[in-house]
């Protein structure tokens, strides 16, 4: 039995699809718990680029992949990617719905848009906040009640009835219905009990991955609120979101870069307006998977690294894109904060100290020499060994090294 956890250290976007690729050729299944089609998990393999929003990254290898109830699913989104994948010329990946994932409608997103949310925490605009909102506001739809013509129809109807209430605008009520009974009468067998599937798997001593979308830092109730997104990142998202206890996780991989990146709204201590961050994007491609938006970038943040590790217990870490440092002469980490005057020895949660925190930073010698060819911890120079050897003051090991966005562009140590 082994359960594999792949979670974001950092605000998301560290290049997790890459690392669930890597570790899906030992994999039997690969399962989403949380989040929907605001991810953007790039592939890079012998059949091209795959910008994956819905369908597992560890799914187009293992050859099972599963969207866990804690998933909100965008039936016209799953659908779209599906014939993308299939238009590339990939084997069809067998996919597994859970019956009580809930639904991303047409009126999330508008509702989204006009409640001004989506400019405000500068979300991906997706619908992932209205949807899970209405699902813990207990009148949400499930994949599983697309088989109840009345009943969507019922909620459609209230739907409608609210979002002309509240804004004054419609939606396309008939359209929406027609393609929730098209979505149904296509995939209703791939709807079930994944949580069942899941469990079973691991019973039979399969290898499965659980892939976090987002990172530790967007956590709704662990990472920087308000501006997070509103599902459960960490690794306790797969209890909440596929219904399977970490107890049977034998790895918890946390997925960091070797800089630091963030998009939308929200404190960011180590950002970098200027020249350096300029270059890290130009250099990283840092450009939303899902939304094209340039990301913000900046230095290593340690400090935040270190509650990302104490809050989902890594086993080790991932460092992914160490090779974008090639060529800075000075590359600079951040390890402690100081606030007012006096040393912080905690990651805030209050967004006016985060936002207000200076942050305190050890600067390390870089390197010249390109190390995308490089596949032994050995072959790194020494400027880099030495960057790792910092960042595992963290008290967790980097296992994994990215070195380039192929495939096998990665040590492993
Ligand atoms: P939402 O998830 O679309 O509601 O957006 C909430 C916040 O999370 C915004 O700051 C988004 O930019 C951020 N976010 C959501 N998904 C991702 C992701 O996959 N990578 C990085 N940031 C994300």
């Amino acid at each position: 039995m082994a359960g594999i956890a792949v979670i974001g250290a950092q605000w998301g976007d560290e290049g997790k699809g890459k690392i669930v690729h890597f570790l899906s050729r030992d994999a039997d299944m690969a399962v989403r718990f949380n989040g929907g089609p605001n991810a953007g998990h790039t592939v890079q393999d012998m059949y091209g680029t795959a910008r994956l929003h819905l369908v597992p990254a560890g799914a187009l290898r293992s050859g099972v992949g599963v969207l866990a109830h804690g998933v909100v699913v965008d039936p016209w989104v799953l659908d779209l990617e599906l014939s993308e994948l299939e238009r590339q010329g990939r084997p069809k990946p067998k996919l597994l719905l859970s019956e009580r994932a809930h639904l991303i409608l047409p009126y999330h997103k508008l509702h989204e848009e006009l409640s001004g949310e989506a400019k405000k925490i500068g979300t991906t605009r997706r619908g992932i906040g209205p949807a899970y909102q209405e699902k813990t506001a207990r009148r949400g739809l499930r994949l599983g009640d697309l088989g109840d013509i009345d009943l969507v129809h019922e909620r459609l109807e209230a739907a409608a009835t609210e979002l002309r209430d509240s804004f004054g605008e419609d939606f396309d009520l008939k359209g929406t219905e027609d393609g929730l009974r098209k979505f149904w009468e296509e995939n209703r067998e791939r709807v079930g009990d994944t949580q069942g599937s899941i469990l079973a798997a691991l019973e039979e001593g399969k290898t499965v991955l659980f892939e976090g979308a987002q990172g530790t830092l967007l956590d709704l109730d662990l990472g920087t609120y308000p501006y997070v997104t509103s599902s459960t990142t960490t690794v306790h998202g797969i209890g909440w979101g596929a219904g399977i206890s970490v107890a049977r996780l034998s790895r918890v991989i946390g997925v960091a870069k070797a800089y630091a990146t963030r998009v939308g709204e929200g404190p960011f201590p180590t950002e970098e307006p200027g020249e350096v961050g300029e270059w890290l994007r130009a250099r990283g491609g840092e450009y939303g998977a899902t939304t094209g938006r340039p990301r913000r970038c900046g230095w290593l943040d340690l400090v935040a690294l270190r509650y990302s590790c104490r809050v989902n217990g890594f086993t080790e870490l991932a460092l992914t894109k160490l090779d974008v440092l090639v060529g800075l002469p000075k590359i600079k980490v951040c390890t402690a904060y100081r606030l007012g005057g006096h040393s912080l020895d905690r990651f805030p949660s209050s967004k006016a100290e985060l936002g207000a925190v200076e942050p305190v930073y050890e600067s390390l010698p870089g390197w010249e020499k390109d190390i995308r060819g490089v596949r032994s911890y050995d072959g790194l120079p020494k400027e880099a060994q030495d960057y790792i050897g910092v960042i595992e003051e963290v008290g967790v090991p980097v296992s994994l090294v990215g070195v380039g966005p192929g495939e096998d562009e990665i040590i492993v140590r």
